[in-house]
């Protein structure tokens, strides 16, 4: 799928078959997606750990229903729980040095080897690596951004998915030996959608001239609407619920499971 399209097209899928196995292929794909996104310092922030939901002990996975989260994790066959490595910042000197020593961080613009061991680490990193506020930002932030290439490479895989909140990881780090150093942050949940694609529509999102703005924050970013159309031709940009077929299709799938409708 074009990348507009693959943006577009993504929604969170809370209707999954519940009985179609994700193929590891496309769970790979997702994860290769996610170690592909830009990270500062290149360090290695994201941690995930995939389970199938019927590997889970019933013990383990009780505990992660939650006000937000139910219905879906008997549906997902595929679970990842995020995690970020609260030891990122460890390596990041070494991991900056790779940068140098491949020419991506050039003299040019200030780097050498020198600058990160003298200079960067000792100065700026260290000191964000002791602070903890600083270090949760950081981490959440840049698994966030790798979280966001899974999202979207599972659309391109022809899948459904959805984060949700990840409320009770005790019980996770027991069952499947997580390190003390990962942090938890969402799960994500994956299978093959149930719904139809475009699952209730194209959510709202408030205009660009409400969320940007250009110069100064007193001008609203003005849209070009020969750029907006071209994004409706390309998908980025598709038509917004409610459909009206969606209650009735909501409502048949929740007689499926004897839900409530
Ligand atoms: C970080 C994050 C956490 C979320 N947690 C939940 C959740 O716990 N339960 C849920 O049903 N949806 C959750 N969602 C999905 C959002 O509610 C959803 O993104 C929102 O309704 C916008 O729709 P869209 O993702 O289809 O564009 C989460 C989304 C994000 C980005």
């Amino acid at each position: 799928m074009e990348f507009k399209r693959v943006v577009g097209t993504r929604r969170s899928v809370r209707w999954l078959k519940p009985w179609r196995p994700v193929e590891r292929e496309k769970i790979q794909v997702m994860l290769e997606a996610a170690n592909r996104a830009s990270r500062s310092m290149n360090a290695d922030y994201p941690r995930a750990l995939v389970v199938n939901r019927d590997d889970i002990p019933e013990e383990v996975r009780e505990t992660l229903y939650n006000p937000t989260t139910s219905v879906e994790l008997d549906l997902a066959p595929t679970y990842i729980f995020w995690y970020i490595d609260m030891n990122y910042a460890q390596g990041a000197p070494d991991r900056l040095k790779e940068l140098v020593k491949q020419h991506a961080l050039s003299p040019s613009h200030g780097w050498s080897e020198s600058y990160v061991d003298k200079f960067l680490w000792p100065q700026v990193l260290k000191p964000i690596a002791e602070n903890p506020a600083i270090l949760m930002f950081m981490g959440a932030t840049e698994v966030g951004i790798a979280i966001c290439n899974a999202l979207n490479a599972a659309v391109d895989e022809g899948l459904g998915t959805c984060l949700h909140a990840f409320t009770a990881p005790e019980k996770v780090k027991q069952a499947f030996n997580v390190p003390d150093s990962w942090f938890p942050v969402w799960l994500q949940l994956v299978g093959y959608p149930l719904e139809e694609p475009e699952a209730g529509g194209q959510r709202p999102r408030k205009s660009l001239s409400y969320m940007f703005f250009e110069g100064n924050c007193d001008t609203p970013w003005k849209e070009d609407e020969k750029v907006t159309e071209k994004l409706k031709e390309e998908g980025l940009i598709q038509t917004p619920g409610p459909f009206p077929y969606r209650e009735q299709e909501v409502r048949m799938l929740s007689r499926m499971f004897g839900l409530p409708e």
